[in-house]
């Protein structure tokens, strides 16, 4: 029996995006695959009063299974009421990549899907994407398609270097698939080591030039950035102080993300920072208590630092803090 996303609680992106769109902020996307990530994400986005996109990766399915996901993601919402917080919670699909995967998805309860047809042709990527839309669209459920390709590795597709999205096609390709937001190439990448350059201050700056060639010709219209981690410095130092080998990890400047808040860009995806954060902490918790076998003090004390990482995006880069 097919699940409707609505009986779990759950929202799509329209309202969300409507509302990211006119208040100049982006809806903050964070990527889980576990029970302590998926809490710090609720405690953070509920006690900042930021709407939330929750999303499982190909990946997350296999390593945590989907089931799980997905109940965990139908309690995520009684937890965030149980917390007097009515913000809204949508969960998706990232980098769904057929699209057996995204009906799936949509059968089980999930609001949005991201049909992800960047490797494929134009055509065969606007066939696939506007597949995905028929079936989705008379259920409610929101779609996210891409045009451009990201630098680095997106789920088992690899890619050298990445492909600006060319401003040129997306009138047509949002026309013809009836995709809901847009995710887009100016020269963000997924992973921790961003930019082939030594230091902070070499960052080049994103492709803002491409995006507001986008923004004319689609006015309105969602614009989703992936690889959009800041790969925070301290948390690089902290993994690198206490046994880690991080040399060289770089990501996009918060004042380059604030800016792109601002503009039509309506979904920040950020998954790599919370890793990070977690993996700085726990090395850190367990070189200093080297006596600990109890997980849940380790994680715990991860979990508390993510809650922390998640407001200060909220609050202080995506811009999405306050609004519900
Ligand atoms: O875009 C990729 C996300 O960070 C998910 O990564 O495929 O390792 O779960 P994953
Ligand atoms: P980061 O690797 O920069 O966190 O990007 C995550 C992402 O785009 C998930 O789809
Ligand atoms: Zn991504």
């Amino acid at each position: 029996m097919p699940v409707d996303f609505k009986s779990l609680g759950l929202s799509n992106t329209k309202e969300m995006f409507k509302r990211a769109m006119e208040g100049k902020y982006a809806v903050p996307a964070y990527n889980f695959n576990n029970l302590e990530q998926l809490q710090a994400i609720i405690t953070a986005c509920a006690e900042t009063k930021s709407p939330v996109i929750i999303q499982v990766s190909k990946g997350a399915r296999s390593y945590a299974n989907e089931i799980l996901l997905r109940h965990m993601a139908a309690g995520a919402v009684e937890y965030a009421r149980s917390l007097g917080s009515q913000i809204p919670i949508c969960l998706h699909l990232d980098h769904g990549d057929s699209y057996d995967l995204c009906v799936s998805c949509i059968e089980s309860g999930f609001s949005s899907v991201m049909i992800d047809g960047s490797a494929h042709s134009y055509e065969d990527n606007i066939a696939l994407t506007k597949k995905v839309v028929e079936y989705a669209r008379p259920r409610d459920v929101s779609v996210e398609g891409e045009l451009g390709v990201l630098a680095g590795i997106e789920d088992h597709v690899s890619h050298a270097e990445s492909k600006y999205t060319h401003p040129e096609q997306v009138e047509d390709f949002v026309g013809r698939t009836g995709v809901d937001s847009l995710a887009i190439s100016i020269g963000t990448s997924h992973g921790a080591y961003k930019f082939k350059v030594k230091s902070q201050a070499e960052i080049p700056p994103l492709r803002f030039d491409i995006l507001e060639e986008i923004e004319k010709r689609i006015p309105g219209f969602p614009i989703v950035l992936h690889g959009a981690s800041s790969v925070m410095p301290e948390y690089i130092k902290m993994i690198n102080d206490f046994g880690g080998d991080m040399a060289g990890a770089l990501g996009v400047p918060e004042e380059q993300l604030r800016r792109a808040a601002k503009s039509a860009v309506c979904k920040i995806n950020i998954d790599s920072d919370g890793r990070l954060a977690m993996t700085a902490v726990i090395r850190k918790y367990l070189k200093e208590n080297p006596k600990e076998f109890d997980p849940r003090k380790y994680i715990g004390a991860a979990r508390s630092a993510l809650v922390e990482v998640l407001k200060h995006k909220n609050e202080m880069v995506l811009g999405s803090a306050g609004r519900y």
